[in-house]
């Protein structure tokens, strides 16, 4: 173990790396202390936040990590060589926060791509490539980006991310969650014919409760390379959903009744781990065991305009105990709300502004509101409450505002399948919604999943549903927005490839989908 004094003065006396002394540099750690990668997120016109975590020994506690702050050196480049050094610096991996490094990079240029790279001692870290956005003046002719979450480990290889590192051109990654899965090891699985097979992969540890748990689960994802792979490559914009905390939870609620202030602790301790691994900006520390900021927007000059929504900080609790299930009078509950009454009024503000060719709402979970039957014998209409379908009245209300408005396109994640439909207010359509499947989550998947044919003749407004594993790229031009459905064919063993299942393309000025 080193004395704080020892760390600081090995720090003094260690050269850059790369500098002629380096043979003679140590490292400090008995492993590496650069393997959960590195990645960028948040990006602006002048620069990003870059991010590395300290942990010489992942699975071991606090990642093998003598309990001292560490002074990290960081480097932006303009090539990919670090020939242009163009920013540089020192910042402080704490304890506190699992050892993590967070710098938020600016005075860059817009709309351009740069490298990244930090050492400590004589270790250097894997190079990342970040991504500034256009000005918000600027008029480009053309943006693609990606979408993606879902990964449950156990459930298979993360070989989406490795095909999404290898698509070129890509501005930004949005993650709409599911980041992580909270659960221990579960039992086995059942094939077709319902015999039990072992899962793709096994979670180390038992369910996440406190801040260890989570920083152990976080580092046994991100020591999938895949994984590692794409969050180097491209520069994301992170939102959370549920199982960064616990299934299903909203608000001060968790779905075992546990009492409000104890369950609180639990979400404190996963949306701080969050914030430790993602690549986000202070502003989304979280304060008071809570993000209370984690919506927010980001502008593509003239073209693009996306508001990231938190569809679970401020959520009313589930009507009617969650679950799929018919009708209940909470659905129509008027004092309920999906976003806070702030995020409300931010998000229509922005909705109402027409400053880009397109408005984007990218968030968690399904806001088409449908038919979930899957057999034809089902008597009554079923919905899925944890989605905007069990909140009538702050859903009619966001929906009534996108009337008149004919570039809303609204992005999801959640299902753990592709689908896309339109968003309709009174009867008419507003909106168009592409829900992006998972990365892994749900396993091997089918083109259609059992059922699947009763939803669609059920809703007449739902245009398409795929059962695959994989991601979004998004392709838009000022006059046209095309949602490619990229699939992996399978995910349980390696080497799966990818294709894409549909492209389907709305035109600005009307909210409908032409399916390619
Ligand atoms: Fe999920």
């Amino acid at each position: 173990m080193f004395t704080r004094r020892q760390i600081l003065t090995t720090a003094a006396a260690t050269p850059l790396v790369g500098a002629p002394a380096i043979a003679k540099a140590q490292s400090w750690f008995a492993g590496y202390p650069f393997a959960l990668g590195v990645t960028s997120g948040d990006p602006a016109p002048d620069g990003f936040v870059i991010w590395t975590k300290l942990a010489p020994k992942p699975f071991e506690p606090h990642g093998g990590m003598p309990m001292v702050p560490l002074p990290v050196k960081w480097e932006v480049a303009g090539d990919d060589r670090f020939k242009i050094i163009v920013a540089s610096g020192e910042a402080t991996a704490r304890p506190e926060l699992g050892h993590s490094v967070h710098v938020e990079v600016a005075g860059l240029q817009p709309d351009r791509p740069y490298w990244y790279r930090f050492s400590l001692g004589s270790d250097q870290s894997a190079r990342g490539r970040a991504r500034t956005l256009p000005l918000a003046s600027a008029s480009p002719a053309a943006l693609k980006f990606g979408v993606a979450g879902c990964q449950n480990y156990e459930d298979g290889l993360f070989t989406a991310f490795r095909h999404l590192a290898r698509e070129e051109d890509i501005a930004f990654v949005y993650h709409y969650g599911d980041f992580i899965y909270e659960y221990k090891q579960r039992g086995p699985d059942y094939d077709k014919d319902s015999l039990p097979v072992d899962q793709v992969r096994h979670h180390i540890g038992q369910d996440c409760f406190d801040v260890g748990d989570y920083r152990l689960r976080y580092a046994q994802y991100l020591s999938d390379y895949d994984l590692q792979a794409a969050r180097a490559q491209h520069t994301w914009f992170p939102t959370f959903d549920d199982h960064e905390v616990e299934n299903n939870w909203v608000g001060d609620f968790d779905w075992k009744d546990v009492p409000a202030e104890v369950f609180r602790l639990r979400r404190q301790a996963g949306l701080q781990v969050w914030y430790e691994y993602m690549p986000v900006r202070a502003a989304m520390l979280p304060r008071n065991g809570i993000i209370t900021n984690a919506y927010r927007e980001a502008r593509f000059g003239d073209l693009l305009s996306i508001d990231f929504l938190d569809t679970r900080s401020f959520r009313s609790d589930q009507p009617c105990d969650d679950g799929f299930k018919p009708y209940c009078p909470g659905i129509g509950d008027s004092k309920a709300q999906v976003i806070s009454a702030e995020e409300e009024s931010w998000l229509l503000r922005n909705l109402a502004r027409k400053q880009t060719s397109w408005n984007c709402i990218a968030q968690q979970v399904m806001m088409m509101s449908l038919d979930r039957r899957r057999y034809d014998d089902e008597k009554e209409k079923i919905y899925n409450l944890d989605s905007w379908a069990g909140y009538d009245v702050p859903r009619d209300r966001l929906l009534a505002r996108m009337r008149g408005l004919t570039n809303v396109v609204v992005l999801t994640g959640d299902e753990h399948q592709n689908f896309a439909g339109l968003l309709e207010s009174q009867g008419k359509p507003v909106a168009v919604e592409f829900v992006s499947t998972s990365i892994s989550s749900g396993g091997d998947g089918s083109d259609l999943r059992k059922g699947s044919d009763v939803m669609l003749k059920n809703n007449p407004e739902l245009k398409f549903v795929n059962d695959q594993r994989g991601y979004l790229v998004c392709e838009i031009t000022p006059d046209a927005w095309t949602t490619h459905f990229r699939v992996v064919d399978q995910v349980s063993v390696a080497g799966g490839s990818i294709s894409t299942r549909a492209s389907m393309t709305v035109a600005r000025g009307e909210p409908s989908l032409q399916i390619a």
